[in-house]
C-alpha cells in the first residue's frame, strides 16, 4: 500500500484549493441531485441535528467536547448538536463501531480522526469528502502552521479540520516522590531513566512507572522507539528505510522490557486515565501520557511544580511526538450544512481556545494567542515551534488503523510472554503485512 502520509503534497498555497464553494449560498437541492455540500452561510446555521461521533465521553476528554457544545449552541442556534462519543481512551472502542456505523452506510454527520495515515485509510475507501472550502474559509495557510496542513494533504485535497495539536511524548511525574527518592534532575536517556527508577523503588514506591491498557503501552513502547532511534530512524520505520529488525529497534524492544519491569500490573480495559491517577496520587512517580493528562491533573486540582513535573521521554529533548484530532466530513452525511457548521466551529480562533484550555492541547491555528494558556500549553506551543516533529503511532499519524491494530496485537502479546525477540518479529511482520 502507498504510504500516503510520507506522500504529502506541498501546499504551496491552500487557498488555491478547491475554493468555488466559498461563501456560496444554500442552493435548494434538486430532487435526486446530490446534496449540497457547499459552506452553510444561513446566520445562526444550517438546522437540524449534528450528529458528531468522537471516543470524549468522560472527564477532562468531555470537559473539552462540552466546551465545543457550549460554543457550537451559542454560534449556530438553528442547530442541535447530537453528543454520539463512545467512550474508551485512543478511540479503542469508538473506532470499532465507527468502522460499522461507515460500513453500514450510516455515517454521523462528523467524526474525529487523526491526521496523519489513518485519515488516509478513509480517504482509500472513499469514506470521506474534501473540506478544502472550510480550511480556507477559516484562514488556510494564514492561519493553519503549513507543517500540519502538508499533514492534512492527500493528493491536493484537504479531508479534514483540525481541532488541536497533542504532545505524546511526555513523561508526568509526581513532585513529591522524586523528591523522597533524591532526584532532582531530568535523567539524559532511557537508560539514565530505569537508573532513576531504582532509587524510586528504594525509596518505597513498588511501581515508579505507571501503564494502562494496550494503546498505553503502544504509546510507551513509541516513545522508546524514538529515543533509541533518534528522530530521523523513527521516521524510516515507516516508509521502508528503517528495518524494523534493526539493531536499534532490537535495543528499544529489550529497553521497553526492562521499563516494563517497574511498572503496575494493568488490565487491558484500564483507560488511560488510570495510569495517569496513579502519578497523581503518590502511587509512581513517572506515566508517559499525551498532554491530555495535564487536564487531568489540573481538574484533581494539582498545580504545577508543586505537585507534578513534566518533561520529555528522556532521550528525546527537542523532539515533539506529534498527533492532532480532526474532524470530517464522511460522504453521505445526513446534515453536511449542519457539518460544515461544526467543522467551522472547531477550526474558529475562538472554538480553538476553549476546547484547547479544557483539553491541554494547543490550538492548531496560529492566531490564538499563547498568553491565554497556561504556562505548559505555552511550553508545548514553543516546543511545536521549534523542535523535530515525529509522528505518533498509537494516535493515527504514522501508520494506518490496519497497521496501528497489528501494532497493538503485537504488544498486548508481548505484555503476557514478555519475549522482546519474538516482539521484533511480530513488528517485522506487521510492517511487512501493511507497507507491502
Ligand atoms: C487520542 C486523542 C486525544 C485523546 C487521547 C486519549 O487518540 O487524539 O485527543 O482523546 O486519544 O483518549
Amino acid at each position: 500500500m502507498r504510504n500516503r502520509f510520507v506522500a504529502t503534497v506541498a501546499v504551496a498555497s491552500v487557498a488555491a484549493l478547491g475554493l468555488a464553494a466559498c461563501g456560496s449560498s444554500n442552493t435548494p437541492t434538486e430532487p435526486g441531485a446530490a446534496p449540497n455540500t457547499s459552506l452553510a452561510t444561513t446566520a445562526g446555521g444550517a438546522g437540524g441535528e449534528v450528529g458528531v461521533f468522537t471516543w470524549w465521553a468522560a472527564g477532562s476528554e468531555k470537559a473539552g467536547l462540552d466546551a465545543l457544545e457550549k460554543l457550537f449552541k451559542e454560534k449556530y442556534p438553528n442547530d442541535t448538536f447530537v453528543n454520539l462519543a463512545v467512550a474508551g481512551g485512543a478511540g479503542s472502542n469508538a473506532k470499532a463501531k465507527l468502522a460499522s456505523d461507515l460500513q453500514n452506510n450510516q455515517p454521523p454527520d462528523s467524526f474525529q480522526g487523526h491526521a496523519g495515515a489513518e485519515l488516509a485509510d478513509y480517504i482509500d475507501n472513499e469514506q470521506i469528502l474534501p473540506v478544502n472550502d472550510v480550511i480556507t474559509a477559516l484562514g488556510g495557510e494564514s492561519v493553519f502552521p503549513k507543517n500540519l496542513l502538508d499533514r492534512l494533504t492527500v493528493d491536493g485535497n484537504i479531508y479534514s479540520v483540525p481541532s488541536n495539536i497533542h504532545r505524546a511524548n511526555v513523561v508526568w511525574a509526581n513532585t513529591a516522590v522524586l523528591k523522597k527518592a533524591g532526584i532532582n534532575a531530568v535523567p539524559k536517556d532511557i537508560k539514565a531513566w530505569m537508573a532513576d527508577m531504582d532509587k524510586v523503588k528504594a525509596s518505597g514506591v513498588a511501581t515508579p512507572l505507571s501503564v494502562a491498557g494496550s494503546w498505553t503501552q503502544l504509546q510507551l513502547f513509541e516513545t522508546v522507539l524514538i529515543s533509541d532511534l533518534g528522530p530521523e530512524k523513527y521516521g524510516g520505520l515507516f516508509d521502508g528505510k528503517t528495518a524494523w529488525d534493526s539493531p536499534e529497534v532490537k535495543t528499544a524492544a529489550a529497553d521497553y522490557k526492562k521499563l516494563l519491569t517497574y511498572a503496575n500490573t494493568a488490565s487491558d480495559g484500564d483507560d488511560w486515565p488510570v495510569a495517569t491517577d496513579m502519578v497523581i496520587d503518590g502511587k509512581a512517580a513517572y506515566n508517559v501520557m499525551g498532554d491530555w493528562a495535564v487536564a487531568e491533573f489540573a481538574a484533581k486540582g494539582k498545580k504545577e511544580q508543586t505537585d507534578y513535573q513534566y518533561f520529555p521521554v528522556p532521550g528525546q529533548d527537542g523532539v515533539f511526538d506529534f498527533l492532532a484530532d480532526s474532524f470530517t466530513l464522511p460522504k453521505g452525511a445526513k446534515n453536511p450544512g449542519g457539518t460544515k457548521d461544526w467543522l467551522m466551529l472547531i477550526g474558529s480562533a475562538e472554538g480553538q481556545k476553549a476546547f484547547n484550555l479544557a483539553k491541554g492541547s494547543i490550538p492548531a491555528r496560529t492566531d490564538v494567542p499563547a498568553s491565554d494558556f497556561p504556562p505548559y500549553q505555552q511550553s508545548a506551543m514553543e516546543a511545536f515551534k521549534s523542535n523535530t516533529i515525529v509522528s505518533s503511532i498509537a494516535h493515527g499519524a504514522a501508520v494506518s488503523l490496519a497497521w496501528n491494530a497489528d501494532m497493538t496485537t503485537a504488544i498486548s502479546k508481548f505484555y503476557t510472554t514478555k519475549d522482546d525477540a519474538t516482539l521484533v518479529t511480530d513488528l517485522v511482520a506487521a510492517a511487512k503485512k501493511n507497507l507491502g
